[in-house]
């Protein structure tokens, strides 16, 4: 065991990571790109797998695959008592108070629009008002701009500072008893920042107004507890979280997603069906229509329980020195300009290069054996706000490592000699 720093009554860390151990759970990692060892930097589009995730789906296909909730038989029986135990590691993860509050999405983008539709079409109306951040993905802007669009509501954003921290002073004067919802980036993808949510839901909820946490990019990365956070809904992407695509979840207090109207329609999320008229499932099924994806609600409880094992509390911190380590040494190349530096941030580093496009950093970088992205990451209005057509990102994780920092950092100043 480590204690942090050299004080007593500190918080004791548990074990750091044991990197080299846990990449070979990762067998992609181990290849070479252009004749050089990859070193994987682009985590926040989508994370790597391990195998006990591969080893999942391949086993639900080879064994145990039948349709869920349906068959008295013994292999539906199996793929419904797999699929559901995933909703329980599900729980576990959020620290959910009731399993029925984990709802199956196809991915943080599903979970939004889900409660825009559901949440929006029954508790928004004309001139109500929505709250939103400078800092969101697109999938955090466009829906609510579609039922704006569609009710005649209204969208506010909280601005952000120089840093990319959001101003809170400002968010306050947005609050009005208009205010249907806000709805917020956990941890933005573009900047890296990590924003106050407990704060923003206190304030919100003391004008009774709910709020929505878009989890995608902190869920990956910090230990949640949507009780200890009191947000209303969550949304995360299984494929960020080490799981496999097309599967993600929303989480909603029971509460809230008893009074919401369904989603989609069809099997499964009803209770009865006649011409005349149709009840509904319970929860979550009523927001569960349709064959889901099963494979990947099993690959999706391998990943919850591997970082069960991992520690999300170590992958924090393994993070956190990553970051802090990136830092120092891209800001000490001359010709470099960090976007986004708040005070507060996870394992993303987006930064651009006098009179280079970061399109040929990307590029640049790929033929080396390097993959971060390059471009606006889908929040062109982050890119808008710092006066950058688009950044280069490189974003972190648990199983990387320091050496792969200096690969990425060493290839930077050669970038700006050629290009610059
Ligand atoms: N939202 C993902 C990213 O930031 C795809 O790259």
């Amino acid at each position: 065991m480590q204690t942090t720093a050299n004080q007593q009554n500190v918080r004791p860390l548990r074990e750091p990571l044991d990197v080299a151990l846990l990449r070979e759970d990762f067998p992609i990692l181990k290849q070479t790109v252009h004749g050089k060892p990859l070193v994987y930097l682009d985590n926040a589009a989508t994370a790597q797998k391990p195998l006990a995730v591969v080893d999942a789906i391949c086993d639900f296909y080879l064994r145990d695959n039948a349709n869920v909730h349906r068959g008295v038989h013994l292999l539906s029986q199996r793929a419904t008592d797999l699929f559901e135990a995933t909703r329980r590691k599900a729980q576990a993860f959020l620290n959910a108070a009731f399993e029925q509050e984990i709802i199956y999405v196809r991915g943080a983008t599903e979970g939004i629009n889900l409660v825009m539709r559901s949440y929006g079409a029954s508790m928004v109306g004309a001139g109500d008002e929505i709250i939103i951040s400078a800092m969101e993905h697109h999938s955090n802007i466009v829906p609510w701009q579609m039922l704006c669009e569609e009710k005649g509501a209204v969208l506010k954003v909280i601005p952000m500072n120089d840093a990319g921290e959001l101003l809170m002073d400002e968010y306050e004067r947005l609050l009005t008893d208009r205010t249907r919802l806000v709805a917020i980036v956990h941890v933005s993808n573009a900047l890296g920042t990590i924003n106050p949510v407990s704060e923003i839901i206190e304030l919100a909820h003391d004008r009774g107004i709910p709020v929505l946490v878009d989890g995608a990019q902190s869920a990956p990365h910090m230990p949640i507890d949507v009780q200890a956070m009191d947000c209303d809904f969550f949304v995360c992407s299984g494929h960020k979280i080490f799981g496999p695509t097309g599967i993600g979840l929303l989480y909603g207090k029971r509460e809230l997603l008893e009074k919401m109207p369904p989603f989609h329609g069809g099997g499964d999320m009803i209770s009865s069906v006649t011409f005349e008229k149709t009840t509904y499932n319970e929860l979550p099924y009523k927001f569960e229509a349709g064959t889901p994806s099963i494979a990947d609600v099993v690959g999706l409880g391998a990943a919850l329980d591997y970082l069960g094992a991992v520690g999300m509390d170590r992958i924090h911190a393994w993070e956190t020195e990553l970051l802090d380590y990136a830092t120092a040494a891209v800001t000490a190349i001359p010709g470099v300009r960090l976007i986004g530096t708040a005070a507060q941030k996870a394992g993303v580093l987006s930064f651009v290069l006098d009179g280079v496009h970061p399109h040929d950093i990307g590029t640049f970088m790929d033929h080396d054996g390097i993959a971060i992205r390059a471009g606006h990451h889908c929040a062109q209005p982050v890119m808008d706000r710092f006066g950058v057509p688009a950044t280069a990102r490189a974003s972190f994780a648990f199983y990387n490592t320091r050496d792969e920092i200096d690969r990425m950092v060493a290839v930077i100043p050669k970038i700006v000699e050629l290009f610059g």
